[in-house]
């Protein structure tokens, strides 16, 4: 297919995550409203060999298996590999019993496939990440000739106000914060969405059985049984659960839903307290500003978030 022809069927770009129960949701809207080109995925929730069977499940769940899924980097740059199966399960995405059959590894790993794919294109297109930054930085490291191909990077991570994982950090960039300062610095446009409007958006498991419980489709009765798994520890059916990586699709397709903030980042990478908070630069510097999401219209985002899964074929 040629670049003019993938633009002819919408909006084409790049998926780059953990799956991770958040992760799901952001694929399935994106199957909703993007050209969805690929999915890398990488370790974060889980080890790189869960999100890597996580992500090839969930699409054949969809009916997807025509879009390719490439493995990338099993541990960040430079510090261990941090998952978080207390939220996710000990699979990375407990909570649906997907066939146990074996999952064949692509063998272009990840990273040199985005590069390959990224600069055989005419014309560009995002990525949207919403795992640790491993994959992209390698990406942005290792072939920087991909620059300009890219329109801009979208991230799920960061906050200026307050972490989730450590008061001062929130999961992906506390994972790989080398990788996350090195993305943010790295002169590509960035749109970074973070915790400060992943908080404001939250959904219960009241609503997600109302709209989806009904349905005859396989893909909406994943979604349910993943999410009353994401949601068990709280018996109440109205208790808000944040969707944070399905903010970041939102982002990229409809950035008018959200008020932004243009401003330098870096991300702390050593400090053994601050490790993984971002940061605006106060001093003067040369690194280009990043468009950090402050606010969004909650109301609009959750029109836009349900017919985006109606359209993914739920
Ligand atoms: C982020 O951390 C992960 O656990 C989620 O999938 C999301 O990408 C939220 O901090
Ligand atoms: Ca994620």
């Amino acid at each position: 297919m040629s670049t003019d022809e993938m633009w002819a069927g919408g909006h084409p770009a790049y998926l780059d995550m953990d799956p991770g129960q958040d992760d799901v949701w952001a694929l399935a809207t994106a199957l909703g409203v993007l050209q969805v080109l690929g999915v890398t995925t990488v370790a974060g929730n889980h080890t790189v060999d869960n999100t890597y069977r996580n992500a090839v499940n969930v699409l054949d769940v969809f009916g997807r298996n025509d879009i390719p899924v490439h493995r990338g980097c099993a541990a960040p740059l430079w510090h261990p590999l941090v998952t978080a199966p207390e939220i996710h399960g000990q699979t990375g995405l407990d909570g649906y019993a997907f066939p146990t059959r074996e999952v064949t590894v692509a063998d272009v790993h990840a990273v040199e496939w985005l590069a390959s794919q990224l600069c055989s294109l005419s014309r560009s297109v995002s990525v949207i990440a919403t795992g640790p930054l491993t994959n992209v930085a390698a990406l942005l490291i290792g072939h920087p000739s991909v620059k300009p191909h890219l329109s801009g990077i979208t991230v799920m991570g960061g906050s200026l106000s307050g972490g989730n994982v450590t008061p001062h950090a929130e999961f992906n960039f506390y994972v790989d914060p080398d990788a996350a300062d090195w993305v943010m610095g790295s002169g590509v446009p960035i749109k970074m969405v973070g915790l400060d409007v992943t908080r404001q958006a939250t959904v219960t498991r009241a609503e997600v059985e109302e709209r989806l419980g009904s349905s005859s489709r396989e893909a909406a009765r994943m979604l349910v049984a993943l999410f009353r798994f994401y949601a068990r520890r709280h018996p109440d059916p109205h208790h808000p659960f944040p969707l944070h990586d399905v903010l970041a699709v939102a982002a990229d397709v409809k950035p008018d839903l959200f008020e932004w903030r243009s401003i330098p980042l870096t991300v702390v990478r050593c400090d053994p307290v601050r490790r993984g908070q971002s940061a605006m630069i106060e001093e003067a510097t040369d690194r280009q500003p990043v468009d950090v999401a402050v606010q969004i219209d909650v109301l609009r985002f959750f029109d836009w978030f349900w017919e985006a899964l109606r359209l993914s074929g739920l």
